[in-house]
């Protein structure tokens, strides 16, 4: 009896304690002793030097960049990685046809020779951190605060370069805590990566944008990768005689499940964060960039889904980018509303008065929020016409295209032939990834809405006059939808660069005054134009002076909050996160649980759908309940999906999970919905991380896949 008090007593005193989601993206070289007293109170039973060491292998040895903007982990000796499938996802589409639909069907490799290259997919293992503060300040000391923005990115640059020149290696300078302090990263980048498994679409995304960034969910979303190096051991492009890389550290995979409470660990590039925005910035978001941004890409998303599901191979052309899209769509709609649930700007204008209350009789600090607002105030006016010129007429892959030819314009002229030449070079390339990539018919639709968007969207007084005037007299009533198609189709009937013959005859002769009369040209010229000679100006001022003051901002709170546990934003520097498996309560009288089944699967199924269409295997799987080592006794089901409380965000995407030991559990590939307003103020009681269960990764690759030669690969801890 008294035992059991005891017990209960201490899962009530366990649910009191972790009843906060653990807020933290922390440089994983520098994990302070109250950080790391933390992961041990929460179970951790590691050594620090096994999480990080400069010069012994670590954790770190397993966990890559993957591609330009995810996460990926290495799980055996011969170089396996492990990634979301929306990672591998245009690797995939790429590698795929309408005859060979490995989006759509899967793909297995069943020995090393069936593996298949994927051309400009890289991984990057990271080398070494240092702190170069006191060298780039020695850089910027001289400038004007405010040309340090606007020269920064250069200085960074240059001398990351510098550092990494003759090495082998790729050195880049980040900046941090907004340019209070600055930490270089030397990175190994391996550009042969073949893919070796994919679940079908079905599996890897099943759920689609309805699910996506909610829980409870029942994606499949990992694919499979492995890196190779030249037989010397060194990063190489593709060659049929590279060899798979040997990683100074692999991760063992746990098939042992899961608890509510375990402790969870997740390493990773989270990509971008912005916990110190101010309340002034908070109001601009949810008022005009985020609204702005989700009508725009709505109108896009439509445009493009109309095409894609008439034909197979216009899918497979545009899912990447449909995908890419649709995520930050649904995300900056989600992002809009939490934040007003939740009342951020309230809780920031009590940030914000509590640092002035610090800061009072410190010079330094005088008017830093009284600035912050006049800049936003004096923005505020000219940032609609921005959005819609970015995600709305350059939305047009045709006009954005224009607009890159308009930007080597210069140089496509230049005196130089070697410059000139440079340009055309370029010029060759993307537009062989524009006709590959993109599909004129979706296009078409989207440039007729955007234009008429922008028309009736944007203040009358930012438009571009003469352009609209001019449709206007050619085409028609401005208000009519049929305007702008007519419009839309002479642009794509006559532009040259639709044209192979004409495209091809200037990029061997640019002849500008052509180029000048182009209708997509003229487009691209009349907004880009519009925007660049006379708003520029006031959105580079904004920016300059968002920087100086949110600097100062930023390093009195470093002051402030000295001795405390501070974590810098995210800037797709490599961070570890910590925290539990947890349950959650997302309203009143509604618990979620920590895990979903394939029961849940089986729930979502809808035959045939585009979003919930699932493989038949898997559901004769499940119908035969042939789960063999990958069963969850407690579920007596295959566990699909958990979640935790660990604070990561885009660019996580791929990370390992690891338990108390560092074996692999789970991949992160999401947040839930009600926490979106995670990268501007993360909710200790409703952020999760929503983990693909390795036990589904495993059940699919081995039951579904057949791929047992990639299970036998793996060290499993059972
Ligand atoms: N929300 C996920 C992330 O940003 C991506 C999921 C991709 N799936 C999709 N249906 N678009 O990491």
């Amino acid at each position: 009896m008294k035992k059991i008090l005891l017990i209960l007593m201490v899962a009530l005193m366990a649910n009191t304690i972790k009843v906060k989601a653990d807020e933290g993206m922390f440089l994983v070289h520098l994990i302070g002793e109250k950080t790391y007293a933390n992961m041990v109170k929460l179970g951790l039973k590691l050594t620090k030097e096994q999480l990080y060491s400069a010069n012994k292998s670590s954790l770190k040895d397993a966990i890559v960049i993957f591609g330009g903007g995810c996460t990926g982990e290495i799980v055996s000796k011969e170089g396996l990685i492990f990634t979301n499938h929306h990672c591998g996802y245009d690797a995939i589409a790429s590698s795929s046809s309408v005859e060979h639909n490995y989006l759509k069907d899967g793909f297995w490799a069943k020995s090393k020779n069936e593996e298949i290259s994927c051309a400009g997919l890289s991984v990057q293992f990271l080398v070494k951190i240092e702190d170069v503060t006191e060298a780039v300040m020695a850089k910027t000391k001289d400038l004007k605060p405010a040309e340090v923005p606007a020269k920064l990115g250069e200085i960074l640059m240059e001398m990351g370069n510098k550092a990494g020149e003759g090495t082998g290696y790729e050195v880049r300078i980040a900046s941090f805590f907004k340019g209070n302090q600055f930490l270089q990263f030397t990175y190994q980048r391996f550009k042969d990566v073949r893919l070796v498994g994919t679940p079908p679409e079905s599996i890897g995304k099943f759920g689609g944008d309805t699910d996506n960034w909610e829980w409870p969910r029942h994606t499949g979303d990992f694919s499979i990768f492995r890196v190779y190096m030249t037989l010397d051991g060194k990063p190489a492009e593709y060659k049929a005689d590279n060899v798979p890389y040997k990683p100074a550290h692999f991760l063992p995979v746990s098939i042992k499940g899961l608890n509510d409470g375990d402790y969870a660990m997740i390493y990773g590039y989270p990509g971008g964060t912005n916990r110190y925005e101010t309340s002034y910035g908070v109001k601009l978001k949810i008022d005009i960039d985020n609204p702005s941004l989700v009508n725009l890409r709505d109108a896009r998303l439509k445009a493009m889904l109309a095409e894609m599901v008439k034909d197979p191979a216009v899918k497979i052309q545009l899912a990447s980018s449909y995908a890419g899209i649709a995520n930050y769509w649904k995300f900056f709609d989600g992002e809009s509303k939490q934040l007003i649930k939740h009342n951020v700007i309230a809780q920031k204008e009590k940030d914000e008065m509590a640092f002035e209350a610090w800061a009072k009789g410190k010079a330094e600090y005088d008017n830093v929020f009284q600035n912050i607002k006049a800049a936003h105030d004096a923005w505020r006016p000219y940032a609609k016409g921005r959005v819609y010129l970015t995600e709305g007429i350059f939305g047009s892959p045709l006009i954005a295209f224009m607009n890159g030819v308009k930007g080597r314009e210069a140089q496509l002229a230049s005196a130089t032939q070697a410059d000139a030449d440079k340009a055309i070079t370029a010029l060759k390339a993307t537009t062989e990834r524009f006709m590959k990539g993109e599909n004129m018919a979706s296009d078409k639709n989207i440039l007729a809405l955007v234009l008429k968007m922008f028309y009736k969207d944007v203040d009358a007084n930012q438009q571009p006059s003469a352009f609209y005037n001019n449709l206007k007299n050619t085409y028609g009533d401005l208000e009519s939808d049929a305007t702008y198609q007519k419009f839309a189709k002479d642009v794509f009937d006559n532009s040259m660069v639709l044209n192979k013959d004409k495209w091809s005859a200037f990029l061997a002769k640019p002849d500008t005054a052509a180029l000048h009369k182009d209708p997509a040209y003229k487009i691209a010229a009349a907004f880009g134009n519009n925007f660049n000679s006379n708003y520029a100006k006031y959105f580079t001022e904004f920016q300059t002076n968002n920087f100086v003051y949110n600097n100062k901002y930023q390093k009195g709170v470093l002051e402030m909050k000295k001795g405390t546990n501070l974590y810098p934003d995210a800037n797709f520097t490599m961070r570890v996160s910590y925290g539990n498996v947890k349950s959650y309560s997302p309203r009143d009288a509604v618990k979620y649980k920590e895990v979903c089944t394939l029961n849940g699967v089986m729930e979502k199924y809808k035959p045939g759908d585009y979003e919930f269409d699932a493989p038949a295997k898997l559901i004769d799987l499940i119908k035969n309940k042939d789960y063999g080592q990958y069963i969850d006794k407690k579920a007596n089901d295959v566990v699909v999906s958990f979640i935790t409380t660990n604070d990561i965000t885009g660019g996580n995407s791929g990370s390992p999970v690891l338990n108390a030991k560092g074996e692999l559990i789970g991949l992160a590939f999401d947040g839930n919905y009600e926490a979106l307003s995670h990268k501007i103020a993360f909710d200790g009681q409703l952020n999760r991380t929503i983990c693909l269960d390795v036990r589904y990764l495993l059940f699919v690759v081995d039951k579904l896949g057949g791929a047992t030669n990639l299970i036998n690969e793996l060290t499993l801890m059972k």
